[in-house]
């Protein structure tokens, strides 16, 4: 083979091996998580890991059993959203609601924490 074809075939395959990549790299990268893995909120009780996908998926639970509001659209909301100042559940802010909701399923359940402790990380 001349030089010149060799060059030719060495940039040829560079080129479609590149292609390659580029194809492997677009099928296998994950997509973008719909929901969160987990959850830390904080405050002033102590901050409180909550393992959503967990939840989710290893305790089979539906998303609306959580997402209460699910039927328009299927849009997810922050609790806040409704259950904070303006909203048109205010009169039941979000911190009782979220408690009522964790703590109520877990006693419904007999599983999983009840105690503050169980939940809340010391407060620092
Ligand atoms: C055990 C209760 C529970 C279950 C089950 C659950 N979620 Fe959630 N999810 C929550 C809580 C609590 C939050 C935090 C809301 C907040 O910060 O106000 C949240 C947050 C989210 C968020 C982030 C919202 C945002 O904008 O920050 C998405 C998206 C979401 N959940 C999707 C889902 C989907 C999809 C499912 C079903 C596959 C699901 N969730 C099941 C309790 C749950
Ligand atoms: C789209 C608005 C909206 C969103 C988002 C929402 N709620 Fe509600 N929620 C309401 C309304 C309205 C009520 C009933 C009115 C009231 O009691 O003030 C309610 C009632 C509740 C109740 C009382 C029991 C029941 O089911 O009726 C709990 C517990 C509760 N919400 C928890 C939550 C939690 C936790 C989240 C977030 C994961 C959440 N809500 C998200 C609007 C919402
Ligand atoms: C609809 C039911 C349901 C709701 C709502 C719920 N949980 Fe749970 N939770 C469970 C079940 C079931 C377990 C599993 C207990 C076991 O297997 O020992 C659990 C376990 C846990 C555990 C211990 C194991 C782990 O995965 O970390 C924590 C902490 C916890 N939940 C926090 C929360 C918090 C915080 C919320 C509210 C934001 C919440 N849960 C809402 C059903 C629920
Ligand atoms: C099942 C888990 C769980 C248990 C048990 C629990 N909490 Fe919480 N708590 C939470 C979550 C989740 C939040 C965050 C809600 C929010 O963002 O408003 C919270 C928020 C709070 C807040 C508001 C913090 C702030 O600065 O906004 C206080 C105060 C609190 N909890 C006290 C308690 C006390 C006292 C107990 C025991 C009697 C208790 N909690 C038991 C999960 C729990």
């Amino acid at each position: 083979m001349r030089p010149e074809n060799e060059r030719k075939l060495a940039v040829g395959l560079g080129l479609v091996l590149l292609g390659v990549a580029t194809l492997c790299y677009t099928a296998l990268s994950p997509a973008a998580p719909d929901e969160p893995v987990r959850l830390l909120f904080d405050g002033s009780a102590g901050d409180v890991l909550f393992t959503h996908q967990t939840h989710a998926q290893d305790y089979d639970l539906e998303c609306a059993s959580c997402h209460h509001n699910l039927e328009d659209g299927d849009e997810i909301y922050n609790c806040g959203e409704c259950h904070d100042e303006g909203g048109d559940a205010e009169d039941y802010p979000t911190t009782d609601a979220m408690h009522a909701q964790c703590i109520g399923c877990h006693d419904e359940m007999g599983a999983g924490p009840a105690e503050c402790a169980e939940c809340h990380a010391t407060p620092k």
